[in-house]
């Protein structure tokens, strides 16, 4: 009927098959047979439902039900010979199960095309990663909180613009990260829920003259419901955009985290002592701890980044329905998912395994001036200064402490007198870190009993 080297697909009309170039320029089974699983799953269930309404017979339905499972077992035990010549998963699938079970093969794609069945096949596979991205978004939250809890009154500097700004606890600082987090893990929900509705059924982009129950493979498939516009359901690519934007957002949380680890690892810090396993030697300087899954957690953002930019151009400027310009929305997306579940159990790793160098922190605490602002707020409380004056003397305190080589706590009260008359002896209880830090028991704030009531809520949340 056809010409033999045209596709046995869709090669009807076609007297030639194509040039070596344009085959390559278009076949995406190189990647797209990541979406095997799901193809499958997408095909049962359609062919079940066009059983169901009377559209193919039971025993045609069976026949493709037990052909699928078999191509399924041969894909799965890497049996299976993927031809570029039949472009992607679909056809590699449907031409399988042609020899596998012969003529109701040729029943199955009744009623569907390939571009309600990518829309599908791509949905549920970027439903599975949103549902390993909470997994793992679960993880590291678990490990941020006994990270927390472990040292919910120990004292370490806040910063701001990397200065020493005033003295904080590292509950405080870890939980900073698991608000972050968290924030991640409801976008992952959100956009879970909102991308749950099936494409199926659409067909090519106008609906199908077939009784066809797309509620049916819908509820199959574990979607909420079918989309509700068919020109919109093959066209539309915003699952695979917020899955993309909600795993920048979290790289750019796992990248400003991993920065803390490099600076906070180093012999200048100490903050931080990163497990070996999750550390690197140096092959010429034989003293050397590298943190290299922080800093490459660090550098994953960058693709991640790059892969939501790049599908934000692929799909800026399509006009409806399908245009193959579509099929380049994959490898962005399996790049940017393995990356980020990477990076999440990475960085769920290193945070379970590293230590917390107490001493360090606090040594590091009560230097630069950390309790500027406690002495200034004394000033404001006990003297009854305003603000802004009690900022100037608090300033005039630390250029003389500074002058003198020392900490503001190292001043004498002569010291301080000399600034301000009035000053007396009680200002030094407000000097210290801890005192500090327990002083700040505003809602949110850094203070011991805040932090573990907010350990306390992420816990109630989570369990
Ligand atoms: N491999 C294609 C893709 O990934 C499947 C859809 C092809 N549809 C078509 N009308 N050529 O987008």
């Amino acid at each position: 009927m056809t010409d033999k080297t045209s596709n046995q697909m869709w090669g009807g009309r076609f007297a030639a098959g194509p040039d070596a170039i344009m085959e390559a320029i278009n076949a995406s089974i190189g990647y797209d047979q990541r979406m095997a699983a799901q193809d499958i799953a997408g095909s049962r269930a359609h062919a079940a439902m066009l059983a169901a309404t009377g559209v193919i017979t039971d025993s045609d339905a069976e026949a493709i039900r037990k052909g699928l499972l078999t191509v399924l077992s041969e894909i799965e035990g890497g049996a299976f010979e993927f031809s570029t010549a039949l472009e992607d998963i679909h056809m590699n699938v449907e031409a399988r199960l042609k020899e596998v079970i012969g003529e109701p093969a040729g029943r199955l794609h009744t009623g569907r095309s390939r571009n309600d069945q990518v829309a599908t096949d791509f949905k549920l596979w970027v439903r599975d990663q949103l549902d390993a991205a909470e997994s793992g978004l679960l993880a590291l939250i678990r490990a941020l909180l006994a990270q927390a809890e472990a040292g919910a009154e120990w004292v370490m500097p806040g910063f701001t613009h990397l200065q020493t700004a005033q003295p904080v606890t590292w509950g405080h600082h870890m939980m900073a990260y698991v608000e972050m987090f968290g924030r991640d893990l409801s976008r992952v929900r959100d956009a879970r829920a909102r991308m749950n509705e099936s494409p199926l059924g659409a067909a090519a982009l106008a609906g199908t003259s077939f009784p066809i129950d797309r509620h049916m493979t819908a509820e199959a498939l574990g979607f909420d419901r079918p989309a509700a516009n068919s020109l919109d359901a093959v066209s539309d690519r915003d699952f695979a955009l917020e899955f993309l934007s909600t795993a920048s957002i979290c790289a750019m949380h796992l990248s400003r985290f991993a920065e803390e680890l490099v600076i906070w690892s180093s012999a200048q810090f100490r903050f931080v002592t990163l497990s070996d396993r999750f550390s690197t030697g140096s092959s010429i300087m034989p003293q050397k701890k590298n943190p290299d899954a922080a800093e490459l957690i660090r550098a994953k953002v960058g693709r991640i980044y790059g892969a939501n930019t790049a599908l934000m151009m692929v799909m800026k400027g399509l006009p409806l329905a399908y245009s193959k310009d579509m099929q380049e929305d994959k490898e962005q997306v399996f790049d940017a998912a393995d990356n980020w579940m990477l990076a999440l159990a990475a960085m769920e790793g290193m945070v379970k395994d590293m230590t917390a160098n107490r001493d360090s922190l606090a040594a590091a605490a009560g230097s630069g001036f950390s309790t500027a602002t406690d002495l200034a707020d004394w000033l404001v409380r006990v003297l009854g200064l305003p603000f802004r004056d009690a900022h100037h003397v608090t300033g005039s305190l630390v250029a003389m402490a500074e002058s003198k080589g020392c900490d503001l706590p190292d001043l004498t009260l002569a010291d301080m007198q000399s600034v301000h008359g009035d000053i007396t002896d009680d200002v030094f209880g407000v000097l210290g870190v801890d005192n500090s830090v327990n002083s700040r028991m505003s809602y949110g704030g850094t203070a011991p009993a805040q932090v573990r009531a907010q350990i306390e809520r992420w816990k109630a949340t989570l369990s």
